[in-house]
């Protein structure tokens, strides 16, 4: 019989983490010469058939999704005493440890984020999977300045009659639950859109839309379900009024006033975004998570990458975002207030000089 060697080193195991289901840790492939993360399920939950199931949906669910903004699954395997999936190691940090940093985050580096998460997220809705636990803990940002979607553990198949995925089963976080969700309807990716628009909020109000980060879940669930919020523009006036605009409209209590799909909300944060040059987004986030703490330094070698087809800049911000409608208005009046000025004066020098 040949004994199986594992090609991860355990010598370099490093934990990055606990988290509900299990402990991730940092490995290498000794033969590839990478690192991956690996996350083992905790043994105290190895007895349980149903949390087994669940983390095997996560292998399965996210095993057939490639995509940049979505974290990669490499492998899976369960014994009777253990059960681990191994997955691409994102060198970063989260996006809870950003928050937690105390660090408000750029209004465009904001909406440069929950772009990438929209694209993974509707890479992942167009083929039929929901991930039902957007939350910041689960979007991985990299030294590289990369944004991607993890745990992609509780995620939804669309139309499968499997038994985890068709009851309204209450699982996830609550805190970033949409109201549907918490109530157990049944399910579509506007419900991600939801838990976007909670994220997105958090981000540019530096606090969650519904609660407390330590308001128990129960509390919090009860707020999304009553629907009522502080406006985002209330908490942070530096947000313009088209970016509360589109916080509000993922916020909407009912499904069909939310964007439709992902690809409405992306076209939508694009819209905001076309004059900030997208290829220095990656660049921008890694040097503000390097100035955050929550990573050690930079990377040196953060390649400016064209994400979408935009016409060039030849300057990084300021705000670059387009002006709100009251500064718009207000710079006409200016204007023509000052012309209205230079004409009187004009005209008063042209009278005074004709009856001299
Ligand atoms: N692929 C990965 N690469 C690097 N770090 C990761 C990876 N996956 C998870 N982590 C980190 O490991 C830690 C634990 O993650 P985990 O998903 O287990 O828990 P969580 O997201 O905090 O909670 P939950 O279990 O509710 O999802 C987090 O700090 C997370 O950022
Ligand atoms: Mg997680």
């Amino acid at each position: 019989m040949v004994k199986s060697v594992s090609p991860y080193d355990s010598e370099s195991a490093v934990e990055i983490g606990q988290g509900g289901m299990g402990t991730v840790v940092r490995r290498k492939h000794l033969y590839l010469d990478r690192f991956v993360a690996m996350k083992k399920i905790k043994p105290e939950n190895m007895s349980d058939p149903e949390f087994i199931q669940r983390f095997e949906r996560e292998a399965q669910s996210a095993g057939g999704l490639h995509h940049q903004n979505v974290v990669c699954i490499y492998d899976f395997w369960k014994t009777p005493t253990e059960c681990t999936i191994v997955m691409e190691f994102v060198d970063g940090t989260n996006l809870r440890k950003v928050m937690a940093s105390g660090r408000r985050i750029p209004v465009e580096m904001a909406c440069y984020i929950a772009l990438e998460v929209a694209r993974g997220l509707g890479y992942a809705h167009r083929h039929k999977f929901i991930h039902r636990d957007v939350k910041p803990s689960n979007l991985l940002l990299s030294r590289d300045g990369e944004v991607k979607i993890g745990d992609f553990g509780i995620v939804k198949v669309e139309d499968a009659t499997r038994e985890l995925t068709q009851t309204g089963a209450q699982i996830g976080t609550t805190h970033y639950m949409a109201p549907e969700q918490i109530e157990g309807q049944k399910l579509d990716g506007r419900a991600d859109v939801f838990a976007l628009g909670m994220v997105f909020y958090e981000m540019l109000a530096g606090v969650h839309p519904f609660g407390d980060s330590g308001e128990a879940g129960q509390s919090v669930g009860a707020k999304i379900l009553k629907g009522k919020y502080v406006p985002v523009r209330k908490q942070n006036p530096d947000v313009p009024w088209r970016v509360g605009r589109v916080v509000a409209r993922c916020l909407q209590h009912k499904p069909t006033r939310r964007y439709p799909d992902m690809a409405a909300l992306e076209r939508a944060l694009s819209r905001i975004l076309w004059k900030y040059d997208l290829a220095y987004a990656p660049q921008e986030l890694s040097r503000f998570l390097g100035e955050c703490g929550t990573i050690k330094e930079p990377a040196p070698d953060t390649k400016t990458r064209q994400m979408t087809p935009l016409p060039p800049k030849e300057t990084m911000p300021g705000s670059v975002l387009p002006e709100s409608r009251s500064r718009r208005a207000w710079r006409a009046i200016l204007i023509t207030a000052g012309v209205l000025a230079g004409a009187g004066a004009a005209l008063a020098i042209y009278l005074m000089v004709k009856h001299r």
